[in-house]
């Protein structure tokens, strides 16, 4: 099929291109991109399908390099379907999804279901992260190289950090070898403890146990000395804290191969939210204060921070209708990651391009996965976004099978109105049969 999106604003960092210009999709990949392209004429199949673009941005296809998906094991929090037709409504065309299942994703066999699913459902890109442990115990390396074959695009043991320091580096080094990246969950658990929230005023107040922003700092600067030692690269999941910003900050400037990524969560709440103890509050790294708020959305503006990812991270009301205390961390964002976002380009913090780029083309170089660019012979992996379109998030019309989401209710401006996946339209606003 062809098509053909016409009159858009055409943002693609990858060929600095941000105007206003028509793209012809052929064959799945990106056959054109020019000002004014003729419509290809013709029956039996010449002629394109025409979509008026005009006053939408049309981008790369947005790629989420954290995903939580529950499947294999806990099909009751979100399927692999499930979870690629929530990533479809929030304009992402491509997710990496995290090990943590049940079996975790540490052995081929894993890998090669979770692609099977995806294959099945035929929907959004789902590239699996493996286990960097086995059973993410922290002990002993899994089989990279198998992994990789099976089809893995990087190595983490997410939702755990890998607290020995010499398994890190043999695990940054054989990624290196591999050329993948390790997406490093930066967490020291002895000074994190009973920690449920982030530690400060209001947890002191609240009275719940805090966990001290050293706690992500030391493991962080541990990872950096560990790729600036080895040569190697690593990637910091979801940077939480002001000093993890400084630290990655001042890394890139000496040359270290690190990337970072940060959450939504992160720049648009702090830990005073939690005055409400409501567990959808609850997230690993913790919500954190404002002046590390303001230093992970300067960390975007400036660079230090390469991606925003959603760490969608689904629970049921089994694991979140409980005390703070016992209820599982996490909360789900890929319905409402861009939107989101999209608020700092509002606030000035960042321009279109750099947060398509934040988005885009910046986790697929990390993962070195395809897409991110609309170049001639890409795949034709788009998101078409309406800025000024405002919408109330309502957790009722979710395609995650989850509902533990702290935005419900929240007015966001800017909504994907239309994804498309290798030249297909996966999903199109306001259609019920997308
Ligand atoms: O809050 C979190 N939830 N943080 C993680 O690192 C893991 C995640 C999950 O899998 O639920």
């Amino acid at each position: 099929m062809k098509l053909m999106l016409k009159g858009g604003r055409i943002i693609d960092p990858s060929q600095d291109i941000d105007e206003t210009m028509d793209l012809l999709i052929e064959g799945g990949v990106v056959s054109k991109i020019a000002k004014n392209i003729p419509a290809p004429r013709g029956k039996a199949g010449g002629g394109a399908v025409v979509l008026d673009m005009e006053g939408k941005i049309v981008a790369p296809g947005l790629i989420d390099m954290h995903t939580h998906l529950r499947e294999p094991g806990h099909e009751y929090k979100e399927t692999i379907l499930s979870g690629s037709l929530a990533a479809l409504a929030g304009g992402f065309t491509a997710i990496a999804c995290m090990a943590n299942t049940k079996p975790v994703n540490d052995s081929r066999s894993v890998t090669e279901f979770i692609l099977r699913q995806a294959a099945c459902a035929n929907l959004a890109r789902i590239y699996p992260v493996a286990a960097v442990s086995i059973n993410l115990e922290g002990g002993c390396l899994t089989e990279f190289a198998d992994l990789k074959d099976a089809g893995a695009v990087a190595f983490s043991d997410d939702g755990k950090p890998v607290a020995d320091s010499g398994l890190m580096r043999q695990a940054l080094e054989y990624a290196c070898s591999l050329s993948m990246p390790v997406l490093s969950h930066c967490e020291d658990r002895d000074l994190a403890g009973e920690g449920m929230m982030n530690e400060g005023f209001v947890s002191t107040e609240l009275g719940l146990t805090g966990i001290p922003s050293i706690s992500e700092d030391i493991m962080v600067s541990r990872d950096i000395e560990l790729a600036c030692y080895t040569g190697t690269s690593v990637h910091i999941a979801h940077v939480s804290t002001a000093g993890a910003v400084e630290l990655i900050r001042n890394a890139k400037a000496r040359g270290v191969k690190v990337t970072a990524e940060t959450a939504p969560h992160y720049f648009t709440l702090t830990d005073e939210a939690i005055r409400t103890y409501s567990t959808d509050l609850k997230v690993y790294p913790p919500l954190r204060g404002i002046e590390d708020r303001n230093a992970v959305r300067e960390g975007l503006r400036d660079g230090t921070i390469d991606s925003i990812a959603s760490d969608h991270a689904p629970h049921s009301s089994i694991e979140k209708d409980v005390e703070f205390a016992y209820a599982a961390p996490g909360l789900i964002g890929l319905e409402t990651s861009l939107g989101l976002s999209l608020a700092l380009v509002d606030k000035g913090i960042l321009t279109a391009r750099q947060l398509i780029a934040i988005m885009s083309m910046n986790p697929a170089r990390i993962l070195n996965v395809p897409g991110g660019s609309l170049r001639k012979g890409e795949l034709a992996d788009v998101t078409v976004i309406d800025m000024e379109r405002t919408w109330t998030v309502d957790m009722k019309t979710f395609r995650s099978q989850s509902r533990n989401c702290p935005f419900h209710g929240w007015a966001l401006k800017g909504k994907a109105v239309m994804t498309i996946v290798g030249g297909a339209i996966k999903y199109r606003d306001n259609d019920p049969h997308l």
